[in-house]
């Protein structure tokens, strides 16, 4: 896959056509999302797909449920109801991703991000193959009959359902910030002095390049949550303790900004591992490497100041980047990750 054109070409379809997709396919494409996930820890999600009519008839009933019986929901004209069950019906495939519960913040983070970003490579390998897709947390998924219908558990986190199909015509893209205007530099690698950085083997300058690409990640309401907070490995080293000094490698902690409603901090946070993962596949086709870590320090918001994070953020990943000093391998195909339940 040409990953910068994908990442960049691919848009939010909200009208599917009525050619139907094949489940094989949609396994298939699961199974190579979660290959192309790469952080360290083993992370814990599952999926759960609706693509009978039978299925997609019972998950639109358990979303309509409440409404119907509340009061606004009696208001609403029978046609206005049907029209809506009709639009959710007629779509091919629904997958519901939601995060296993966790022992611990980190963990269920480290869960959340995982499925976060498969969700993003199943978006783009589908475009590559003609799937449109559309990422939806409307709030009507909060129900107690929706959240029946999925079997969600205590601890569990819902990331959202994709809709999928084929579409006869992509929408017009709407653009981004350029990633300067959402990038700090601690140390050198400043707009000011160039973007130059004398010790990182990378230059901010480049990985502003892979930025500029990546915002083109999905995000509701365009709020752009993410800032980029770049330094060199050894300004990593001087402010975090048990970090082992590599001077050639250049650090990006990526922050969210934190909206007061909790349901957009979950998209926000979504939205931001979508950004990192687009980062990840961006510099495969660089001989580059990233590593993407949690650190736990990140949970104390006293060693997050030196990196001038501010109250309504918060750090989501830290990635190290320097260069593939190594002729790249064949990577060994993992066996297939994702635990599938039909609805
Ligand atoms: C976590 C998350 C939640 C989203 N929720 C919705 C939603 O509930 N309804 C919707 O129409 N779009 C939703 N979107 C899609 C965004 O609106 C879409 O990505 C944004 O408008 C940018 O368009 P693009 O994806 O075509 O670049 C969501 C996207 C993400 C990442």
């Amino acid at each position: 896959m040409n990953f910068p054109q994908t990442i960049k070409e691919r848009r939010t379809i909200r009208r599917f056509n009525t050619t139907p997709v094949e489940p094989e396919l949609v396994v298939s494409l699961l199974n190579d999302a979660a290959r192309l996930y790469e952080a360290e820890g083993t992370p814990r999600w599952r999926c759960l797909i609706a693509g009978t009519p039978e299925s997609r008839h019972r998950l639109v009933e358990s979303m309509m449920a409440k409404l119907k019986v509340s009061r606004f929901g009696k208001l609403l004209p029978a046609k206005m109801i049907d029209f809506f069950i009709k639009r959710i019906t007629d779509i091919p495939v629904h997958l519901i991703f939601i995060a296993e519960s966790a022992s611990d913040r980190r963990q269920s983070d480290e869960n959340y991000a995982a499925v976060c970003s498969v969700m993003q490579n199943f978006q783009l390998l589908g475009w590559d193959r003609g799937l449109g897709a559309l990422w939806d947390t409307d709030p009507i998924f909060q129900s107690e009959s929706f959240l029946a219908e999925i079997g969600l558990q205590e601890g569990e986190r819902f990331a959202g359902i994709l809709h999928i199909g084929y579409f006869d015509k992509a929408p017009r893209a709407r653009g981004r910030t350029p990633a300067q205007q959402k990038w700090t530099a601690i140390g050198g690698g400043g707009i000011a002095d160039g973007l130059h950085s004398d010790q990182a083997q990378i230059s901010a300058h480049s990985i502003l390049e892979v930025l500029n690409d990546a915002v083109w990640a999905p995000n509701d309401g365009l709020r752009e949550p993410w800032r980029f907070i770049y330094m060199t490995g050894t300004e990593a080293a001087a402010k975090l303790p048990d970090y082992s000094e590599n001077p050639s490698s250049a650090f990006l902690l990526i922050a969210a900004k934190q909206e007061a409603d909790p349901h957009k901090q979950e998209e926000d946070y979504a939205a931001v591992c979508c950004l990192i993962q687009n980062v990840q596949l961006l510099v495969k086709s660089r001989p580059w490497y990233v590593r993407r870590s949690i650190p736990d320090w990140i949970y104390d918001r006293d060693q997050c100041k030196p990196f001038g994070i501010l109250p309504e953020e918060r750090i989501v990943a830290l990635l190290e980047l320097g260069v593939n000093d190594r002729s790249p391998q064949p990577e060994p195909s993992p066996p297939p990750l994702v635990n599938i339940t039909y609805l």
